[in-house]
């Protein structure tokens, strides 16, 4: 059985208002509770909420007080280029400290719909490693039609870029890896789409990476599309599991039900025979 660490991330955007959330959070952590409770707790899963901006705090402190046994953990969405300061409506990587162990950097919204260019993904990088964060690495290409090496070489260079960047802000990509880098291949054409990429293509990338970056144990991540019924093919099972570190997922994770049927597939492959 492989001992690598397996991470599931709820992304809920921008969809519920804070209150929502914290209802959410609640039914999740009851739901997964009674599923870790059930497969005996292994240490090499971990489960991260990532809510709104507003819904960091709340949700944060709903897990600390009433679900430490659960041991689910927040994730930011996303956190500024700029330091603390005077940047009226910015969210520094350093507000989140001792809140969100890690934050999500570089998702293909804020790309496409913030402008965000992978000098502003490194540098955003570099914030939250400086910050003592982990940053989880959004990567993904726009084509739907491509071939495999083709998606490979777009997301590789893709990753070499906001290296480049953090790199120019002063974070090196040992700094990253020590900070506990984790990468997501989110392919734009498969979120919210509901048509997911193959394990094939996610499993090619993410060896395209590690041998990219010479990193054999980085993690990478699947999101795009997921839901319970597919769940279990990320993972394979726990004498042949996939290259697939876990999963980042959108739409599903707005449903207790179904996001807690992924956590137990996710389970089920980690667990012993
Ligand atoms: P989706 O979103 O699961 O709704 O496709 C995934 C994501 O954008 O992180």
């Amino acid at each position: 059985m492989s001992s690598r660490q397996i991470t599931i991330i709820a992304n809920w955007k921008a969809n519920l208002p804070p209150s929502e959330e914290v209802a959410l959070a609640k039914e999740i952590a009851e739901g997964v509770g009674g599923a870790l409770q059930a497969t005996g707790s292994p240490s090499s899963f971990r489960v991260l909420l990532a809510p709104s901006a507003l819904g960091l705090v709340p949700v944060a402190s709903l897990l600390r007080r009433e679900y430490p046994q659960a041991g689910i953990e927040v994730a930011a969405q996303d956190s500024s280029l700029s330091s603390a300061g005077a940047f009226t409506g910015e969210i520094p990587a350093v507000h989140l400290v001792g809140i969100a162990p890690a934050v999500i950097v570089g998702h293909s919204e804020r790309r496409r719909d913030h402008g965000e260019s992978d000098e502003v993904v490194g540098g955003k990088l570099a914030r939250v490693v400086a910050a003592g964060l982990a940053p989880i690495l959004c990567l993904g290409d726009d084509l739907p039609e491509a071939e495999i090496a083709t998606r490979v070489a777009y997301v590789e260079a893709q990753c070499a870029a906001a290296f480049a960047a953090a790199e120019r802000a002063g974070c090196s990509a040992d700094q990253l890896f020590a900070a506990g880098l984790v990468a997501a291949y989110e392919p734009v054409w498969a979120i919210g789409t509901g048509n997911p990429a193959s394990v094939e293509i996610a499993e090619a990338i993410a060896s395209g990476l590690r041998s990219a970056l010479h990193r054999n144990e980085l993690p990478v991540l699947y999101g795009g599309s997921v839901d319970a019924a597919s769940a279990p093919t990320w993972f394979g099972t726990p004498t042949r599991r996939t290259a697939l570190d876990g999963l980042l997922v959108g739409g599903a994770s707005l449903h207790a039900d179904r996001f807690v049927a992924i956590v137990r597939a996710a389970l089920a492959a980690t667990e012993p025979a």
